[in-house]
């Protein structure tokens, strides 16, 4: 896959090198800008309140609240300086997202190519309600310590 990040720091910088080991194209944009053309995914991850901004320096880009692109967003626990223990877990943590039905494959496959296991929690609808959460997630940290979890039905695991 071409994927383009805008954004290469703690996370963007992470994924990029994540994807690049799972055999993905892919190009990190910092503050430059640079040209989106041809990206089959564009992952945003820059601080929110620089979103605009930074998009605002990319072309050839669809994003829905600009254009009409479908847009995914995901959340997990794990800061950025894990990325690299991912990979060595007992089981594959889990990863929430939620999704416009056209963004939900590619939001997937992306996930587990970083060693997460996708958790689909609705339409992009539910966004809002992922950064609620988010905060709920953080306060169950013991000692403000990041953990890997592992969201599983009984039996599962
Ligand atoms: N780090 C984590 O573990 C973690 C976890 C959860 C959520 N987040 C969130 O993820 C986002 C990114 O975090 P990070 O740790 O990766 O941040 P970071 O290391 O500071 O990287 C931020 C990136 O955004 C770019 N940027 C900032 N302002 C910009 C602007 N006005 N126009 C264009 N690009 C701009 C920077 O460009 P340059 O490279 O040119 O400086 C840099 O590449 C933040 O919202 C953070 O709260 C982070």
């Amino acid at each position: 896959m071409n994927i383009v990040i805008v954004g290469r720091g703690n996370v963007g910088g992470g994924l990029a090198a994540l994807w690049r080991k799972a055999g993905h194209e892919v190009t990190a944009l910092g503050r430059g800008g640079g040209d989106a053309n041809g990206a089959d995914v564009v992952v945003v991850a820059v601080p929110g309140s620089s979103i605009s901004a930074a998009l605002g320096g990319v072309t050839g880009l669809a994003v829905k609240s600009f254009t009409s692109g479908p847009v995914a967003k995901t959340f997990n626990l794990n800061f950025a300086s894990l990325y690299d223990q991912i990979a060595v877990q007992r089981v594959r943590p889990s990863s929430f997202y939620a999704a416009d039905a056209a963004a939900r494959d590619i939001t997937e496959e992306l996930i587990i190519d970083v060693g997460y296991d996708p958790v689909p929690l609705g339409g992009l609808d539910k966004a809002r309600g992922l950064e609620d959460l988010a905060w709920l997630l953080f306060a169950a940290m013991k000692d403000g310590a990041p953990v890997f979890y592992r969201f599983a039905v009984p039996g599962e695991l």
